[in-house]
Order: structure tokens, then sequence, then C-alpha cells
């Protein structure tokens, strides 16, 4: 008897039985068709209402069922003369009744017939390219194939990885993501925790479909076929670090992460959010430039949470709701490289020399703020993950064409003699299609900018020189 494996399990060089013509014949037109194997078959019972026998595992009994085609078993499909192997969400294992079973050239017949049914290639092909990735690995966690069924259902949109889901921004970031009309996958990647994060995500009644991706093996898997991916992998700053402490675990990891976008989603917007931002994302611009993927269009580092800090402390000052308000803030994600232009506020606004003081100094510490309140428990991830799902939703509405989607992010540019800074840029299909200058500056602004460009320069070259060395 020839087993047939989907192409997504198993190794056939281990089973011999694999070989057999039939299943050469049957994997050869499953292939012409762009299909995986169980899905031609369970069309194909879908359509002749096959009576199958199913027998629950490890429920100790046996019942008729006529398969719905949605319902796909573990294990096999016995028809006769042809095992069929197929994944499965719900486990169990299905034979075909032996007295309504044809055998298998008619079974055969049936499935190249199919190749002239436009419809089914058309659904086949779209649920292949769209919703799941080549050599799935997530197949092999219960969780994981779940979420697998689901997609099945999904919404029209963009494609999303969020690359450290499990931790303390990626959780929030993952929910929030979860609810954007504008998502219709959302891939949830991190070397721990993804299962649980995926199962508990995946039950939110929201158009996106979740999958799970566990370590490094499932990296790729993660990444293929996305539009945008949102990078808060790494560790993050306890009380008295500075951001420039983390560089050494989170260099590695912004590297590898990107060496599999690089491979994977070249076209990618990548949002980077791990810290420090003023050297991951040179780091990152060098891995793409080495594998010759580079689009500085395409890179941009998540400076959004000065923005909301910026919007929400001046807010408070000038006593309006923190969306009435605009607080262009450049430079960079650190300390004194975070400058927030108050003499740019919109509405237009005026501040004492001390209300100057006092706020650009509330929005410059305002990280390590939230890291003396944690008291060890980590940095800010509640107010990263909204201002993180603010600016993906800027980028989304940017790649869909909607027009002046403007943000500030640290990318690269010429406004000044530093080869990455931020500004307000305007997002559009291809990314930060136009990067804006400065505009006029007061002098204590000037001042501030001068002491940014220096602690930038200087981040800027320690990433740069980590791939290069
Ligand atoms: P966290 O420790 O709670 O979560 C980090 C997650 O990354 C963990 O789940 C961990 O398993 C995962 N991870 C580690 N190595 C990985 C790898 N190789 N691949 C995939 N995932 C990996 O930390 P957090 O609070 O979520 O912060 C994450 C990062 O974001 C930190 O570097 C932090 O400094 C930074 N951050 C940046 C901003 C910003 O404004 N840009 C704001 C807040 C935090
Ligand atoms: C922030 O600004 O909150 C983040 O960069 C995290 C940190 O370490 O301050």
């Amino acid at each position: 008897m020839a087993v047939l494996q989907s192409p997504s399990q198993g190794n056939k060089a281990n089973n011999p039985e694999v070989e057999s013509p039939q299943h050469n014949k049957l994997e050869e037109g499953s292939k012409k068709l762009g299909m995986h194997i169980e899905d031609i078959f369970t069309d194909y019972i879908n359509r002749t209402k096959i009576k199958l026998k199913r027998t629950l595992s490890g429920a100790g009994h046996e019942n008729q069922h006529a398969s719905s085609g949605k319902d796909k078993f573990t294990d096999y499909i016995d028809c006769g003369k042809v095992k069929l192997r197929t994944t499965s969400s719900v486990g169990g294992s299905v034979s075909c009744d032996a007295k309504t079973t044809p055998d298998l050239p008619v079974l055969q017949n049936t499935l190249i017939a199919m190749e002239s049914i436009r419809e089914a290639s058309q659904r086949i092909a779209r649920i292949s390219a769209h919703l799941q990735p080549p050599n799935s690995q997530t197949e092999e966690s219960c969780v994981l194939k779940r979420a697998d069924c689901r997609a099945k259902g999904g919404a029209p949109g963009f494609k999303v990885a969020i690359l450290g889901a499990a931790g303390g921004i990626g959780q929030p970031l993952a929910m929030l993501m979860k609810m954007n009309p504008l998502v219709s996958v959302l891939h949830l990647y991190d070397v721990v925790n993804t299962p649980g994060v995926t199962a508990d995500i995946g039950h939110m009644d929201t158009g996106a479909v979740v999958r799970g991706f566990l370590g490094q093996p499932q990296l790729e898997n993660a990444l293929t076929g996305m539009d945008l991916v949102i990078i808060p992998a790494g560790v993050p700053r306890k009380p008295g670090m500075t951001r420039d402490d983390l560089f050494n675990i989170n260099a590695g990891i912004v590297r590898t992460l990107c060496e599999g976008i690089a491979k994977c989603c070249p076209n990618a917007i990548v949002n980077l959010i791990s810290n420090p931002v003023n050297s991951t994302v040179p780091i990152a611009a060098e891995v793409f430039k080495k594998a010759g993927t580079y689009d500085p269009k395409r890179l941009l580092g998540v400076t959004m949470l000065d923005v909301v800090r910026a919007n929400t402390f001046v807010a408070e000052v000038l006593g309006l709701h923190p969306k009435e308000v605009d607080v262009p803030v450049v430079g960079g994600h650190a300390g004194v490289t975070i400058l927030p232009l108050l003499s740019q506020v919109k509405p237009p606004s005026s501040f004492t020399p001390e209300e100057t003081e006092n706020l650009t100094k509330r929005i410059q510490d305002g990280g390590t703020e939230v890291v003396q309140a944690k008291a060890g428990a980590g940095s800010a991830t509640l107010s990263m993950a909204y201002a993180a799902v603010k600016f993906a939703d800027a980028c989304l509405r940017g790649l869909r064409g909607d027009a002046g989607v403007v943000e500030c992010a640290f990318v690269a540019s010429e406004v000044t003699e530093l080869p990455f800074f931020a500004t307000k840029v305007r997002l559009g299909r291809r990314g930060a299609e136009e990067v804006y200058q400065l505009g006029p500056l007061n002098e204590y602004e000037r001042v501030g900018l001068e002491r940014a460009k220096k602690e930038l320069a200087e981040s800027i070259q320690k990433g740069v020189s980590f791939i290069r060395k």
C-alpha cells in the first residue's frame, strides 16, 4: 500500500513506501496544481460526499461521518489502495469506507481533472501563497495548527510579523495589531512562549489571522511574505543602565533577525524598536547592505514613544487634550539625542524658559522615569506598544497609498551631516518616501542639536562597526 505524505510532512528518505509510482504520480499532480495533497483530497471528498469512518483517538469509539471538506484529521485517510497522510488540527484517524472508496485511477483522474477547475485552483493558490508559508514548522504544535486552520477565513489586508512577540512590548503590541483592520495576517515570533501568546490572541474575534513561530528554526517561516516587520526583541534596561548598556546583547539579536528579513522578506518595511535604536538601526542597515537588499526608505527606527510622551506632557502644560497637540521630536532615541522642538508645537504655543527646560528634560528622561518606577521589572512596555501600533498603523496607511501620512522616525537622512537622524517623514507605498527638514530652530534648540549630534555620531558609528569589523 502506498503512503502519500503531505509535502509539509515527514522525511521521504526515511519511508521507502513514498517512492512508489502511485505516490509520485499523485504528488506530481499536486505540484502541478500548486496545492497541498491534503487540500486536493479534502476537496475531492467534499465534492463526492464519500462517507468516512472516523476513529477518535483516545475516545475509544467509532463514528460515521461525512467529510465537511474543512474538517481535516490527523494520521491516515485510507482509500483502498492509497493511504493518504493529512495534517490536522483535531487529532484522530480517518479511513474511507471500503464499499464506497474509489480505486486509485479514479482518484488520480479526479485530481488531474481538478486542474481545470479554476475556482478551486485560485482558492488553493491563494491559501498557499497568501496564508501558508512553505515548509511551515508550526504544524508540529497543536496550538499553532489551530491557528493554521483559522487562516482559511483571512480578511484582506497586510501581513505583519512581530519579532519578540512574547515580551513586555510584544504581547500588548500583538493584541493591538490583532485589532487593526489593516492587518490580515499576524505572525508572532519569539524564542519563548509564542504558542501561548498565539492561542490567547488568536481567540480575539477580529479579522487578522494569527500564527505563531517559536525559535530560530521557525524564523524564516515567520518572515516569509511579510509586508511589515516590527522588532521589539531584546533585553530592556534596569535602573542605573543606559540604553547603550544593552548594545552587547541586542546588537547580535537585531543582526540575526535582520539577516532573516534580508533573506525572506527583503521588501518589507521594518520598524525597529530594540534599543539602543541609535545603534540598532545602523546595524540593520549594514546587514541589509551586506545582503544587497538595503532600501533606506524601508528601515525605520521607532521614536514614536518620544512623540507620544511629548504630546502628553505638553498637553498637560497647555491644558489641552493630547490629541490636539503635535510636538515634533528629532535627533535620536536616547537622552540628549531626543530633541523636542517646542518652538514648532501645534497649535502654536509659547513656553517660558523654565517650562522649556522642564518639558525638554522630562521628554528626554521619559524612558528613565518608567525604568525607575518599574524598579527592575523592565522599561516602558504598554505606552511603547501603544506608540508602536500608532506608528505601524501609519506605515500601513502609507503602504495602502493614503496621502499625507507624516510621523517622526529615525531614518537614513541628509538633513544633517549624520547618516541617520530622526525627523518627520512622509510615509508612502515604499516606506519613508520623503524626509522633512528640521525647520527653523530657536537658540535653545540649536544648542541641543549640537549636543545631540555629537552623541548620535558615536552611537551610529558603534552600530556600523559592529557589522563591518
Ligand atoms: P522583554 O524582555 O519584556 O521582551 C523582549 C522579548 O524579546 C522577549 O520575549 C524575548 O524572549 C525576546 N527575544 C530575545 N531574543 C530574541 C531573539 N533572538 N529573537 C526573537 N525574540 C527574542 O523586553 P521589552 O520590554 O519588550 O523591550 C524590548 C526592547 O525594546 C528592549 O531593547 C527595550 O529597550 C526596547 N524599547 C524600545 C523603545 C523605543 O522607544 N524604541 C521603548 C521601550 C522599549
Ligand atoms: C523608552 O524610551 O521608554 C525606551 O527606550 C526604554 C528605555 O530603556 O528607556
